[in-house]
C-alpha cells in the first residue's frame, strides 16, 4: 500500500485574464501514496480545483511535472483516465436522460458489462439516497439531488484513485452523512486513493488521515489532523470569575505559564496552551491558593479551524465554528 499514487514537482499552472497573469498554482510539491485519503483543504482561489484539474489531465501545466499512477499526466493522458474518477466541483448534466440510465450508460463507458453497471448503480442509488428521484429525467431534479448524481457517476466504475473537489457542498446533512459513509466505504473494500477538497473542516477531520493546507498556490501545512492541531493551535482554556478584579488578578499569575497565550476580557480568563486538560487542575489549585474563584471552567480542543486561522490568517468558512468541548468540572 506505499506506492506512489501521485507525485508533483513544482507544479505550477498561471492564467491570463486580460493581459495579467494569475499564479493559481505555484511551484506544488505533493506526494500521494496509494491507499490514502488526503483532504485539500485551502481559502477560496488557493488554488484546490485548479491542482485537480491538472492532475486530472483536464488543463496543462504551465511549468513543473506531474505523475498519477505511474503516468504523467500530459503525456499519458488516457493511462491516467482510465486509473481516475472525478467528481468536479460545478458538474451538474441537466437533460431529459433519468438518472439511474445515466449512471450505467457512464457504467458501460468506462468498460463494465451492463448487468455490473445496473447493480452498481443500484447500490450508488441506495447509498445517496437517489432511490425516489433515480427514475425522473435529470433536469427535473433539485441542486442537492443533481449533486448526489454527479457523486454516483463518478463512484460508478470504482476507481484506483478518486478526486472529489467539494463533494458536500450542498447536501443537507443527512446525505453529507450518507455520503462521508459511502467514500469511506469504498475505501475499505476498494483500497481506493481518494483526494477531496472541503470547506468543511470537520468534515476533513473526520475522514481525512492527511491534511494539506493550501494558499497562494502553495502548501503551507500537511499532516494528521491531530500533528497539525498539536502544532498549530493549542488548547482554549477559558475560565470565570465573580469579577473583573478577580479575572485581572488571575491573568497575572497565569501569565507566568509557559508557552500559553493568556488574554483577559470582562470577568473571563482565556488561556491558549497545548496539552489544557492536564494543566488545569494545577492552574485551580493555584488560584484556590491565591485566594481567587474561579466560578467557571471549560476546555476546548482545538479544531482544524483554529489551525486553518492561525496558518491563513482567516477562517475557512465566514459564520461556521466548529468547536468539541470537553467540560472540565471545576
Ligand atoms: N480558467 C481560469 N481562468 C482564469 N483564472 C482562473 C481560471 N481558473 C482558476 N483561475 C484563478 O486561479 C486561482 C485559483 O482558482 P481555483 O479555482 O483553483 O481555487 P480554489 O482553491 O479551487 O477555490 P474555491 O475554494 O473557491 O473553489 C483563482 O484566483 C482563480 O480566479
Ligand atoms: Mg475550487
Amino acid at each position: 500500500m506505499n506506492d506512489t499514487m501521485i507525485q508533483t514537482t513544482g507544479l505550477t499552472r498561471h492564467f491570463t485574464v486580460k493581459k495579467d497573469v494569475v499564479e493559481a498554482v505555484r511551484g506544488l510539491d505533493l506526494h500521494v501514496a496509494e491507499g490514502e485519503l488526503v483532504a485539500l483543504l485551502g481559502p477560496n482561489g488557493a488554488g484546490k480545483s485548479t491542482t485537480l484539474r491538472m492532475l486530472t489531465t483536464l488543463i496543462p501545466p504551465t511549468s513543473g511535472t506531474a505523475t498519477v499512477a505511474g503516468y504523467d499526466v500530459v503525456a499519458r493522458q488516457r493511462e491516467v483516465r482510465r486509473v481516475i474518477g472525478y467528481i468536479g466541483q460545478g458538474n451538474g448534466a441537466a437533460h431529459a436522460q433519468r438518472g439511474r440510465d445515466e449512471l450505467v450508460s457512464q457504467g458501460r463507458a468506462y468498460g463494465m458489462s451492463t448487468r455490473d453497471a445496473k447493480a452498481r448503480a443500484d447500490e450508488l442509488v441506495a447509498s445517496l439516497d437517489l432511490a425516489a428521484v433515480a427514475d425522473r429525467p435529470v433536469s427535473s431534479l433539485s441542486g442537492g439531488q443533481k449533486r448526489r448524481l454527479d457523486i454516483a457517476m463518478g463512484l460508478i466504475h470504482a476507481p484506483r484513485l478518486l478526486f472529489l473537489d467539494e463533494p458536500s457542498t450542498g447536501l443537507d446533512p443527512q446525505n453529507r452523512a450518507n455520503l462521508q459513509e459511502h467514500i469511506l466505504k469504498l475505501r475499505a473494500e476498494h483500497g481506493t486513493t481518494i483526494v477531496l477538497t472541503t470547506h468543511y473542516l470537520d468534515e476533513a477531520d473526520a475522514m481525512a488521515e492527511r491534511v494539506i493546507v493550501v494558499d497562494h498556490g502553495t502548501v503551507i501545512a500537511d499532516d494528521t489532523p491531530a500533528r497539525l492541531k498539536a502544532d498549530h493551535a493549542g488548547d482554549l482554556i477559558t475560565l470565570g470569575f465573580g469579577s473583573g478584579g478577580d479575572a485581572g488578578r488571575a491573568a497575572a499569575r497565569l501569565s507566568s505559564l509557559s508557552d500559553a497565550t493568556v488574554s483577559s476580557g470582562g470577568a473571563t480568563v482565556e488561556v491558549r496552551v497545548a496539552g489544557g486538560p492536564r494543566l488545569v487542575p494545577g492552574i485551580l489549585r493555584d488560584l484556590d491558593a491565591a485566594g481567587i474563584a474561579v466560578e467557571s471552567t471549560a476546555v476546548n480542543r482545538p479544531t482544524l479551524d483554529d489551525v486553518f486561522l492561525n496558518l491563513t490568517g482567516r477562517s475557512l468558512r465566514e459564520g461556521v465554528v466548529t468547536t468539541s468541548t470537553e467540560e472540565v468540572a471545576a
